[in-house]
């Protein structure tokens, strides 16, 4: 019975480890959506989808900002949308 138990710990942590790292991978998908990708996904949820010749890139900094923290993103994400507005002007 005992040496049930002693096996038992290492195959917990390789599983523990495997979950770990697959959480990690899991992760690295999400940071690498698109502006584009991004946009769609979030710029609809409360009102229509705003489209990048709507504003001026100045003007989309401000909106960035400001909706950052309406849609709760990351930094990184609005950056990526930011960028997506300007390059799509
Ligand atoms: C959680 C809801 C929500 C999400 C998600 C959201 N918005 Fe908004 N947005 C609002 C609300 C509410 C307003 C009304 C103005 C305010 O809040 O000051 C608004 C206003 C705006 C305006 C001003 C519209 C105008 O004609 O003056 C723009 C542009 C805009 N949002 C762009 C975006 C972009 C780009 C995204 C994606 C990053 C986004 N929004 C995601 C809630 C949201």
């Amino acid at each position: 019975m005992k040496k049930i138990t002693l096996l038992f710990i290492p195959i917990a942590a390789v599983i523990s480890v495997a979950i770990t790292l697959n959480g990690c991978v899991a992760s690295q998908t999400v940071t690498a959506k698109s502006g584009t990708q991004l946009w769609g996904e979030n710029c609809g949820r409360c009102h229509n989808s705003p489209s990048s010749s709507d504003f001026s890139g100045a003007q989309w900094e401000v909106i960035g900002t400001h909706m950052k923290l309406r849609a709760n993103l990351t930094e990184d994400e609005t950056n990526k949308i930011i960028a997506f507005f300007k390059s799509a002007q």
